[in-house]
């Protein structure tokens, strides 16, 4: 089956087409345009701004990617596409570009959650995975822990209560000046730092549930670079810079394991697949691997280009999925509930 896959919910543009096949899917082309210059400046999304560039890039994105995989829009068997959630006007652009492609090529498609696309991004690499698994969905929007019964059914076990682990990295990069998005680049500055600065302190929950909340990391992490004069125009090249760069991905890196083992053995899960935007860090890659050997568990996590907002895991997803039975009257929503 010959899956063509269009994501666009926040600020990436991206077409994929892939092979579903017995033995799982395998990509055959990928494009995606990026934002990053456009939001720069403000050091987050602009979601007007978003809306438009998208309009002016998804023609392309999905050219690009039928070239580059030899396909003609009438040897598709089927289109997948993100529904949800997302920013409304983003998500309207590849879900319109889908639906006028459908109706012309008389083509099946399917609107797909964009967290169950995070999730099916570990396909690509682990078709055999066993099951159940926990899955960590950890992007700019999301820090939610799974438990997927198969790559298709997935219940809640915890998740932030405030903000998403992504925003940690995003605010940080924002008030050290280190650009955006800050992920990537509180990466590789914590990366050179010989020593973390202090870690930060856990917080605590009066209900007692096991959750996460990455709000007052942001403040910790402001009132740090406030307590230290000229840090944060200091730049990537200070050692200080780097030290808390290190300490913030340390420290998120170990919240976002600690639940682990105790649902590993609440729920008899076999595997671990991490996904998502944040599952690009190399700290929290490198935990996830010895959490899961530690605990006898199979790891999944995409390769970094399959893990941050792409058409490759909305048409792994959608390869999966039944196809949308009310093709017309079905629309984008911002609120999608999985
Ligand atoms: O999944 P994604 O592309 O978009 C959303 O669905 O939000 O995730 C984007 C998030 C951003 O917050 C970005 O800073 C973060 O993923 N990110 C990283 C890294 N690469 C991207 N966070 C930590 N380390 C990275 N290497
Ligand atoms: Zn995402």
């Amino acid at each position: 089956m010959l899956v063509l896959g269009l994501e666009s919910s926040c600020d990436d543009c991206s077409a994929a087409v892939i092979r579903e096949g017995a033995d799982g899917p395998r990509l055959l082309a990928m494009t995606r345009k990026s934002q990053d210059e456009l939001h720069g400046p403000f050091g987050g999304v602009v979601p007007e701004l978003a809306a438009r560039e998208h309009l002016l890039q998804v023609r392309g994105v999905i050219q690009g990617a039928l070239d580059q995989a030899q396909v003609s829009l009438g040897a598709l068997d089927r289109i997948a596409v993100t529904q949800g959630p997302g920013l409304v006007g983003s998500l309207l652009s590849t879900f319109s570009a889908a639906k006028a492609i459908a109706w012309r090529e008389g083509l099946p498609w399917v609107g797909v959650h964009h967290l169950l696309g995070h999730l099916n991004a570990a396909r690509f690499g682990a078709p055999g995975l066993p099951f159940p698994a926990l899955a960590l969905l950890v992007s700019g929007g999301h820090t939610h822990l799974y438990l997927a019964r198969d790559w298709t059914h997935l219940e809640l076990l915890q998740k932030t209560r405030d903000d998403a682990a992504g925003e940690a990295f995003d605010k940080t990069a924002r008030m050290l000046n280190l650009g955006y998005p800050g992920g990537p680049v509180v990466d590789t500055c914590g990366r050179s730092a010989p020593h973390a600065a202090a870690p930060f302190t856990a917080p605590k929950f009066r209900d007692g549930k096991s959750s996460w909340s990455f709000s007052g990391l942001k403040t910790g992490m402001k009132l740090r670079i406030q307590g230290e004069p000229g840090l944060s125009q200091a730049g990537a090249g200070d050692p200080r810079v780097q030290a808390l760069c290190r300490s913030l991905q340390e420290t998120v890196a170990s919240w976002l394991m600690k639940p682990i083992p105790a649902f590993r053995d609440e729920t008899g899960a076999r595997s671990l697949i991490i996904s998502g935007g944040v599952a690009c860090n190399s700290e929290l890659r490198a935990r996830a691997k010895a959490m899961a050997e530690r605990l006898g568990l199979e790891l999944a996590i995409p390769e970094p280009r399959l893990c941050t907002d792409n058409g490759a895991m909305i048409a792994a997803a959608g390869a999966l999925l039944t196809p949308q039975a009310d093709p017309w009257s079905c629309n984008a929503d911002a609120n999608l509930a999985l």
